[in-house]
């Protein structure tokens, strides 16, 4: 009998990479935890350099692996988490809606994107502690939490889905007269991401 194909294998459709940013305790660590095991804790302990945690989730019939990577929002870290943000596929802003600082610093959270992710990289901003406002998200009371990640993934897997049907046209390039040219730039956009 034929083996099935390779992804059949697979336990998951679409892989998809996260990245949660954002000042040091705003919540990162709690909202993860909150959503890949459903607890919280009301301890506070910093997140040292990175950190990551899965949870597949279930989208339009599809199974979709999150890999939730976690930074530390401590600027003694910068190095190390700005390294993480090439690799994802989408990145979480989070601020607490009762530190005003944590939000005015998004700004800078954005240029950091800018400069070291991807330029087609999804974005949310999340607004946490809600509890302790009239907001709209929180680790603590699990408000929003998990319609915050699904969103995201599901705004990923639409534009990789797209990208997958709009790859299909310059594969058939290949045969066209101009096919050197065709496939030699095919070949570039597609062998890009190594
Ligand atoms: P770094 O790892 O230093 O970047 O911090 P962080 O953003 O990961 O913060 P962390 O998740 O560790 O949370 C910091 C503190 O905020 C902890 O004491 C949490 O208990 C508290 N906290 C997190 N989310 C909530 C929330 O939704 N409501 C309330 N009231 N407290 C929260």
């Amino acid at each position: 009998m034929a083996a099935p194909p390779a992804r059949a294998r697979a336990d998951y459709d679409y892989l998809i990479k996260l990245l949660l940013i954002g000042d040091s305790g705003v919540g990162k660590s709690c909202l993860l935890l909150r959503f890949s095991d459903g607890s919280f804790t009301t301890s506070f302990i910093t997140t040292i350099g990175i950190d990551f945690k899965i949870r597949t989730i279930e989208l339009d019939g599809k199974r979709i692996k999150l890999q939730i990577w976690d930074t530390a929002g401590q600027e003694r870290f910068r190095t190390i988490t700005t390294a993480y943000y090439r690799g994802a596929m989408g990145i979480l802003l989070v601020y607490d809606v009762t530190d005003e600082s944590s939000f005015n610093n998004i700004r800078n959270w954005i240029r950091n994107i800018e400069q070291h992710a991807s330029d087609n990289v999804n974005k949310i901003l999340v607004g946490n502690k809600a509890d302790m406002d009239e907001s709209k998200r929180s680790a603590k009371t699990n408000l929003n939490v998990e319609e915050v990640f699904f969103s995201i993934a599901k705004d990923i897997k639409q534009r990789l889905a797209d990208s997958d049907t709009k790859a299909e046209p310059s594969t058939i390039k290949i045969n066209q007269p101009d096919a050197a040219g065709g496939a030699g730039q095919a070949a570039q956009k597609l062998g890009c991401c190594g």
